[in-house]
């Protein structure tokens, strides 16, 4: 077994180093204990969980992450957000410096940008001596992908800023571009080696990259459309690019934005109306007329991303929003689940007031203001400065304690501006995404559960699957609302509304059919659709311009697609081949062309993580990813083809790379029923 290759699949190669240095083998991987990996150098808590899951399945079952690297060895089209980062007068650093003095400074500047990089889960492809070109969505790609590159973007500025090396002044430019690419085999040998990506996406990020000024990060629109109002921005215009027909609109990233919830950031502030969902709002409701008369209650909305949890939550806010209450909202980050109470140090930063500029002194008084608002005691006053970080006033010094008790009297100080605020109106507490919860929020939230239960408290936690029931879901005051996906009519009607104006029946009839009753990819590709060139308005509706071919999957669900097909190492390969036949196959299609033995096939079809992960639906689901790789006007056969030449390459067990027929047929006759469903 190849560590490096291990790692690589990871997407963590950045501790192949590491890793060889400390001859850690095929032996010795098992037995590294969290504290080992620290050792290593693993400092981040999201990296060490990832590598020992991904050993705890080498105990169980080697395959998984094997498997993963040996399908992304191969060419795959795939979306991907790349970053090209420069350094700022590097021509004029050169004439000043004495070679062996400018080698070290931009040794420096490539360490600092490729930690940044990777501590964002991105991979430096390439560096071109003081460019550095970084990938994210590769190898393995994430819901943040575009996040991920834009964090990564304002974090490398800081870092070159920051760099001290005397006497140079080093400053960054960073440009960043999210488009369909091939990412090639590896090409070159040694440090050399790097994996090829085709596509425009790696020119426009460079093009970017020249265009922003120095500390400046400047981002391309489909970049943009992704992390939409999660950053501040500076609008700079559109501006021509060779080779490009239309000029190209660009945006310098400022900062974080300051909006709470990444629903309202990403999902934007106007929303259409609910559709469907009485029955959960009924119970919701129900829920907090119990909770009114002081018989707290708890309710779990749990669902797979998109499918309107966070709506949900939202909606309930809008029914009771001529009731008296106080609304509180915890957001659950997956930047921050390695800091302790972090869902509680936002909160009550935003419901002080707190601006990130505000100097100390200012801080502390819109904080006290906040606490006496819920009358504390004077030994609460003193903890919670702490924990957003600042020092204590005077009158309320903090007592000199072990950090176990300073902990557990944080929790209670938190407990009981809880129970003041119920004891002056009924609380709708808020509790998002708790799949990203730290630990230590964690036992916050398992107290806060216990103690509601006689309180005026609604409490509404949501989270996705991964999430561990906690052990008191099955509490009498816990109610549990797994949401379902929208029927084939709620699909329908949100798809309608969504276009303001009637759609042409083939089209509500391909948005219902392929979005899987998810009102996330009902809302995006509906949009697509508009945003488009296949309709025209005539008469107040919206006709069909032309044929209607098969709808391509919206860049706003690249990511998040590709991320669960990635997490799904051992049935991708199956998936890849049968979204080439659409998204339905026959088994026996899937015998012919995978190469997989009877035995293999049947492994993988009724094993748990088929059923679990790649139900039907999720099939189809990548289906709905993959088909669109072809792209609508391209040759009918060459989904086929193409998966077949990858699957060649990444599984050489069909004789040569040839593409095997069907029962002694022949691979075109094997094309037909495909392209049928194509032209559908
Ligand atoms: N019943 C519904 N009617 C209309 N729109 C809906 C409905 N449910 C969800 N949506 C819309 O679908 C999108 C996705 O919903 P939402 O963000 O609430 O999903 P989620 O389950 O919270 O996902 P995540 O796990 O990513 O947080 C949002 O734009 C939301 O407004
Ligand atoms: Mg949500």
């Amino acid at each position: 077994m190849d560590i490096a290759v291990w790692l690589r699949g990871l997407g963590l190669e950045r501790y192949e180093l590491a890793f060889r240095d400390n001859e850690i083998g095929r032996e010795t991987l098992p037995k590294l204990t969290a504290e080992d990996l620290k050792d290593l150098g693993v400092v981040l808590g999201r990296h060490r969980r990832k590598l020992l899951a991904a050993i705890a399945a080498l105990q169980g079952n080697a395959a998984p992450a094997m498997e993963t690297t040996s399908a992304l060895q191969a060419a795959e089209r795939r979306q991907l957000t790349v970053m090209f980062c420069d350094l700022v007068g590097s021509t004029e650093l050169a004439s000043r410096l004495d070679p062996e003095d400018l080698r070290e400074v931009v040794a420096a500047y490539q360490r600092a940008v490729a930690d940044v990089v990777a501590g964002f889960d991105g991979f430096v492809a390439k560096y071109m001596g003081d460019g550095v070109l970084a990938y994210f969505g590769y190898p393995r790609a994430h819901e943040e992908d575009a996040e991920h590159a834009v964090r990564a973007g304002l974090g490398v500025v800081d870092a070159v800023r920051s760099l001290d090396i005397e006497p140079v002044k080093l400053q960054a430019r960073v440009g960043i571009a999210t488009g369909l690419v091939v990412v090639g085999d590896l090409i070159g040998v040694g440090s050399a080696r790097e994996q090829s990506v085709v596509g425009e996406t790696p020119n426009l990020a460079a093009r970017l990259q020249a265009l922003a000024e120095p500390n400046a990060v400047v981002i391309a629109a489909d970049t943009h459309r992704l992390v939409r109002n999660l950053f501040e921005y500076r609008d700079l215009g559109a501006f021509e690019v060779k080779g490009l027909s239309a000029p190209m609109p660009a945006w310098q990233v400022l900062h974080p934005s300051s909006v709470a919830s990444r629903f309202e950031a990403l999902r934007g502030s106007t929303l259409t109306r609910l559709v469907g969902r009485d029955e959960e709002i009924d119970q919701l409701i129900h829920r907090w007329e119990r909770a009114k008369a002081g018989n707290g209650q708890v309710v779990l909305v749990s669902g797979e991303p998109g499918l309107g949890k966070s709506r949900i939550a939202a909606a309930l806010g809008e029914r009771l929003h001529v009731e008296p209450h106080f609304r509180q909202r915890y957001f659950c980050s997956p930047y921050r689940q390695d800091s302790a109470l972090y869902p509680f140090i936002d909160q009550i930063g935003r419901a002080a007031g707190i601006e990130p500029t505000d100097p100390p002194a200012s801080k502390l008084e819109k904080l006290e203001a906040l606490l006496t608002r819920g009358s504390p005691s004077d030994e609460d006053v003193a903890f919670l400065p702490d924990l957003v970080s600042l020092p204590g006033s005077e009158r309320h010094p903090l007592p000199a304690l072990s950090p176990q008790r300073k902990k557990e009297r944080t929790l209670e100080a938190l407990m009981r501006r809880l129970e003041g605020l119920a004891r002056r109106q009924p609380v709708v507490m808020i509790f998002e995404d708790a799949h990203w919860i730290d630990p230590t929020s964690r036992e916050l939230l398992d107290l806060t559960v216990e103690r509601v239960r006689s309180l005026s408290v609604l409490l509404i936690v949501t989270f996705r699957p991964e999430f561990q029931p906690p052990p008191w879901s099955g509490g009498p005051h816990v109610a549990t609302l797994v949401l379902n996906r929208l029927d084939r009519r709620e699909r329908a009607a949100l798809a309608a509304q969504i276009a303001g104006k009637t759609l042409p029946d083939e089209v509500i009839a391909q948005i219902v059919e392929r979005t899987d009753g998810v009102p996330l990819f009902v809302e995006e590709l509906t949009k697509s659709v508009l945003e488009s060139e296949l309709l025209r308005e005539e008469e107040g509706r919206y006709v069909l311009d032309g044929p209607l071919p098969s709808l391509a999957i919206p860049t706003t669900l690249h990511a998040s697609l590709t991320a669960r097909l990635d997490r799904l190492a051992s049935v991708r390969h199956i998936a890849q081949i049968g979204a080439a036949f659409g998204r339905w196959f026959r088994y026996t299609s899937m015998r012919a062309v995978s190469g997989l033995s009877e035995d293999e096939l049947q492994a993988s079809r009724p094993a748990r993580r088929f059923r679990a992960g790649l139900s039907k639906r999720c099939a189809a689901r990548c289906g709905l990813y993959l088909q669109a790789r072809a792209g609508p006007g391209s040759s009918l056969q060459q989904p086929v083809a193409h998966y077949a030449a990858t699957i060649a390459r990444a599984d050489r067990r069909s004789a040569g790379g040839a593409f095997p027929g069907i029962d002694g047929q022949p691979a075109r006759a094997l094309c037909a029923p495909l392209r049928r469903s194509w032209v559908r």
